[in-house]
C-alpha cells in the first residue's frame, strides 16, 4: 500500500476543521421552546449547573435543568423578546452577585442590580449565589446572644448568631414584625442585616423599607427583593443571593442576619419553576428535591472559627402555616433542618397578646448558651411560672372558687403575660429586659391591677433609666446578677412603688 502524502494532510485538514466546528457545538445552542421566565435549550453540551449563558440579545440566563441533549434555562431579565431558534452562548462563569460594604443601605433584585433609584452599585465583590455551607470543622459553638430586643424571645426562645430560627405562623400574625424588630435591634450593634422578600406585593416592601428607614436601621441592611410581580425564577434565586451578601459579612469576620420573608412562596416559586421544567412533581406536587431547596440554603448559616475570623451568619426564615397546621410538608421541612421555632398564633393575637408567641410550643434549641447570666437568671424562673399559670388558665374563668395558691399562680400568670407583651419598633435593650422580668418573676406586680401593668413597667423602667443608670449599666458590663446587685433591684422596686408608683396611683 503506498501513503500518499496529500490524503494525509486531506484528512489533518478535515479533522482540523471538524474538530473546530465541534468546538462550537459544545459552547453554543438554540432555543427550542420559551415561555414564563423558562427556555429549554439545545446542544449547550458542557454547560455547568448554575452557568450563566447569553441569548442573542443580550439577556442573561441561568442553566437549571441539565438533560442528556438539553438544558433548561431559567431567564434572569425579559423573556418576551427571546424566540424558537435564538442562539445561547456558555458564559463559562457561575451566577453570581455583588457583595460587599457598597450594598448597605440599598434595595437590590436577586441579581443584585439596584433598584432604589440611588444609581450603580460600585463593588468589584461577586460571589457566586449557590455555595457549599463551611463544614463541621469550619465551625464552633454558637455562643453569643444575637439580641431581638423582643421580651418573650430574648428570655425564653434566645437566638445565638450563626443560629438557625424559624418564625412560624398563619398570616397576619405578626412574622414579618418580630423580624424587622429584630433588624432594627441590630442598630448599634454592628451586625448586618439583610431582609430578604419573596412574593410580596411591592406596595407591602415598600413599605419595610420607609419603616427601616425611619427607625434608623437601613444603613445597616440590604433588602434583597423578588416581589410578587417578577418571574418565579427570580424570587426562586433571591433567598440564594441574600445568603451570598451574608456570607461576605461572615467570611470577613463579621456578622450578618439574614430573613427569609417567607420560604413558604419561595417553596411555591421553586414548584413553579421545576414544573415548567417538566421535573416530575411528588407530594403537594413540589419536585421531589424541594427539602433539599431549603436545607442546603439554611446550612449555610455559621458560626466561624476564631481562626477563621470568627465571623458569623444567623438565619430567620419565616414560614407561613394555614390553619395552624405545622405537619404540613413544607413547614415540616423546615422545622426539622432549623435550630428552633419562634411559634405566633392567630388567637393569641386576636386576644391582643402581641407578639403572639404561643411559648410553650416555641422552642430555641443552641440558644440558651448565648444568653448573658443574668437573664438565663431571670428566665427560668419566668418559663416555669408560664407553664404553670398555662396548665391552670382553663380554670381562671372559675375565679371565686380556686384555693388561694392556684389563685396565686393565676394572678401571677396574668402579670407574666401582660409583662411580655411589647408594640412593635420598641426592641428593648437586655438590661432593662432583666430589671423587669426580675421584678415581674419576685411578685412585686402581684398587687397592681393587670391593666396597669404596663404602665406600671414604663414608669418603673423611666426610673430605672433616670435613677439607676449604673445599676443598668452593671448589668451590661458585668453580665449576671450578683447577690449585691439584686439587693439593689429590689431595693430600687421598693423605693419606685413607694414613691411615683403610690403617688401616681393615689393622684
Ligand atoms: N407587637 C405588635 N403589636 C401591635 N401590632 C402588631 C405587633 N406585631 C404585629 N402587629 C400588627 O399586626 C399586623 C400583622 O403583622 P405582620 O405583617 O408582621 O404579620 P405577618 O404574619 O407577617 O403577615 P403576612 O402573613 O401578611 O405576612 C400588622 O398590621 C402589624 O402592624
Ligand atoms: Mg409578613
Amino acid at each position: 500500500m503506498v501513503v500518499r502524502p496529500t490524503e494525509i494532510s486531506d484528512i489533518l485538514r478535515q479533522q482540523i476543521e471538524n474538530y473546530g466546528s465541534r468546538m462550537v457545538v459544545t459552547n453554543v445552542g438554540y432555543v427550542v421552546e420559551v415561555g414564563d421566565g423558562i427556555a429549554t435549550v439545545h446542544g449547550l453540551r458542557d454547560v455547568m449547573a448554575s452557568e450563566l449563558v447569553e441569548f442573542s440579545n443580550g439577556v442573561m440566563g441561568m442553566a437549571f435543568n441539565l438533560e442528556e441533549d438539553s438544558v433548561g434555562v431559567i431567564i434572569l431579565g425579559d423573556y418576551t423578546d427571546i424566540e424558537e431558534g435564538d442562539e445561547v452562548k456558555a458564559t463559562g462563569r457561575i451566577a453570581q452577585v455583588p457583595v460587599g460594604p457598597a450594598l448597605l443601605g440599598r434595595v437590590v433584585n436577586a441579581l443584585g442590580e439596584p433598584i432604589d433609584g440611588k444609581g450603580p452599585i460600585q463593588t468589584d465583590r461577586f460571589r457566586p449565589l449557590e455555595r457549599i455551607a463551611p463544614g463541621v470543622v469550619a465551625r464552633q459553638n454558637v455562643d453569643t446572644a444575637l439580641q431581638t430586643g423582643i421580651k418573650a424571645i430574648d428570655s425564653m426562645i434566645p437566638i445565638g448568631r450563626g443560629q438557625r430560627e424559624l418564625i412560624i405562623g398563619d398570616r397576619q400574625t405578626g412574622k414579618t414584625a418580630v423580624a424587622l424588630d429584630t433588624i432594627i435591634n441590630q442598630r448599634d450593634t454592628g451586625v448586618v442585616s439583610i431582609y430578604v422578600a419573596i412574593g410580596q406585593k411591592q406596595s407591602q416592601v415598600a413599605q419595610i423599607v420607609a419603616t427601616l428607614e425611619r427607625e434608623g436601621a437601613m444603613e445597616n441592611t440590604i433588602v434583597v427583593v423578588a416581589s410578587a410581580a417578577d418571574p418565579a425564577p427570580l424570587q426562586y434565586l433571591a433567598p440564594y443571593a441574600g445568603c451570598a451578601m451574608g456570607e461576605e459579612v461572615m467570611e470577613s469576620g463579621g456578622h450578618a442576619l439574614v430573613v427569609y420573608d417567607d420560604l413558604s412562596k419561595h417553596a411555591w416559586a421553586y414548584r413553579q419553576v421545576a414544573l415548567l421544567q417538566r421535573r416530575p412533581p411528588g407530594r403537594e406536587a413540589y419536585p421531589g428535591d424541594v427539602f433539599y431547596l431549603h436545607s442546603r440554603l439554611l446550612e449555610r448559616a455559621a458560626r466561624l472559627r476564631d481562626d477563621l475570623g470568627g465571623g458569623s451568619l444567623t438565619a430567620l426564615p419565616i414560614i407561613e402555616t394555614q390553619g395552624n397546621d405545622v405537619s404540613a410538608y413544607i413547614p415540616t421541612n423546615v422545622i426539622s433542618i432549623t435550630d428552633g421555632q419562634i411559634y405566633l398564633e392567630p388567637d393569641l393575637f386576636y386576644a391582643g397578646v402581641r407578639p403572639a408567641i404561643n411559648a410553650g410550643l416555641s422552642v430555641s434549641r443552641v440558644g440558651g448558651d448565648a444568653q448573658i447570666r443574668a437573664m438565663r437568671q431571670v428566665a427560668g424562673r419566668l418559663r416555669l411560672e408560664l407553664a404553670q399559670y398555662r396548665s391552670l388558665a382553663a380554670f381562671a374563668q372559675f375565679g371565686s372558687d380556686l384555693d388561694p395558691a392556684t389563685k396565686r399562680q393565676i394572678d401571677r400568670g396574668q402579670r407574666l403575660t401582660e409583662v411580655l407583651k411589647q408594640p412593635q419598633y420598641q426592641p428593648m435593650p437586655v438590661e432593662e429586659q432583666v430589671a423587669i422580668i426580675w421584678v415581674a418573676t419576685n411578685g412585686y406586680l402581684d398587687e397592681v391591677p393587670v391593666e396597669r401593668v404596663r404602665a406600671f413597667e414604663e414608669q418603673y423602667l423611666d426610673y430605672m433609666r433616670t435613677s439607676k443608670a449604673d445599676l443598668l449599666q452593671r448589668i451590661v458590663t458585668e453580665k449576671q446578677l450578683s447577690d449585691e446587685m439584686i439587693e439593689e433591684l429590689r431595693k430600687s422596686v421598693e423605693e419606685f412603688k413607694r414613691s411615683m408608683w403610690a403617688g401616681a396611683q393615689a393622684g
